[in-house]
């Protein structure tokens, strides 16, 4: 399993103090409180990670011990607000524009095509119909408006409508992703024509123009949280990378479950380059594109064959 990064959280660490001393047992408990709040799993190496990274909110809360915020967690009026906190810190958000594009290219060339054919007997014209896309741990906002730049003026979907929701755990990235201001390393891997076309230069950088910003809304929205991704709506595809690789295989599980639930027959399940649903779930097709292999969920559209 990936372990989360060393990323330094922006303000949140100081280098001047040292982090406090975690005992074992406080250890076990806050990772498993963690796990059980947000998947997230810490093992035994990244003892020192969780150590460092709390320190600053004993501090901020003036506690002496683990066993005080543990139980400030769990049990305090304020807990809510803590959490939130938590996964800001916890997080890793790392993310640029029109990332893994092999994948992006199979998007555009075979899955929404397929998507447009497979749905193309709906008694209804295709000027009502659209094409939704769910970003999960969409971070900063990248992803999803690499999604939107990708779609919108896509030609099968003419006269279709492109709705994509994104969402993330972490407020702090929600508020960077609705400002839609970029700087250049988040461009490493985009072609200057869609630079050119879908953003305008402000003193602050890279701004997201409004025709694209306009295919995209923020959640927030926690995906352990399986009452709350129940009102998430029946979606084409979903594409959920780098988000779960930090979590523990239980919780990968429930996940994958959720989105099964949440996809469309015949619906789209897009990891990232290094996940796989090996020894996660059975229920999905396995896809060979021409770019990438991706998941189908059984319905119109999909291939008859084993789930994989
Ligand atoms: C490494 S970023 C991936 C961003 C983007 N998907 C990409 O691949 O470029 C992982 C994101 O997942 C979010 N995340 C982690 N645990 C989550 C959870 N339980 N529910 C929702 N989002 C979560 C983090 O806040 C972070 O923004």
């Amino acid at each position: 399993m990936d372990k989360p990064s060393e990323e330094i959280k922006p303000g949140r660490e100081s280098v001047l103090e040292p982090p406090l001393q975690m005992s074992d047992e406080d250890f076990r408990s806050l990772r498993d409180f963690i796990n059980h709040y947000c998947g997230i799993y810490f093992d035994v190496q990244a003892k020192f990670l969780l150590e460092r990274r709390l320190s600053q909110q004993l501090r901020a809360h003036r506690m002496r011990n683990f066993r005080d915020y543990y139980f400030y967690l769990k049990y305090d009026p304020h807990r809510e607000e803590e959490l939130n906190t938590l996964a800001e810190i916890l997080t890793t958000n790392e993310t640029y524009f029109f990332r893994e594009d092999y994948q992006l290219q199979a998007l555009t060339e075979e899955i929404v095509p397929e998507i447009v054919e497979a749905r193309k007997n709906e008694p209804y014209p295709s000027s009502e119909k659209s094409l939704r896309i769910w970003s999960a741990g969409c971070s900063s906002g990248e992803e999803p408006y690499t999604l939107a730049m990708l779609t919108k003026d896509h030609l099968a979907l003419k006269r279709w409508a492109v709705e994509i929701f994104a969402s993330d755990i972490s407020n702090r990235v929600l508020t960077l992703a609705r400002k839609g201001v970029y700087r250049e390393s988040a461009f490493r891997a985009t072609q200057d024509v869609y630079r050119r076309a879908y953003f305008e230069t402000t003193e602050e950088g890279f701004r997201v123009r409004d025709e694209v910003r306009r295919l995209v809304t923020f959640g927030h929205l926690n995906l352990l949280d399986e009452e709350r991704i129940k009102m998430v709506k029946p979606q084409d595809l979903i594409m959920c990378r780098n988000v779960i690789i930090y979590f523990d295989r239980e919780s990968r599980r429930r996940v994958i479950k959720s989105f099964f639930d949440r996809l469309r027959p015949g619906g789209f399940l897009l990891l990232g380059h290094s996940e796989s649903l090996m020894n996660l779930s059975t229920d999905f097709i396995l896809r060979h594109f021409k770019h990438d292999m991706v998941y189908q969920k059984p319905g119109p559209g999909a291939p008859p064959g084993d789930a994989k």
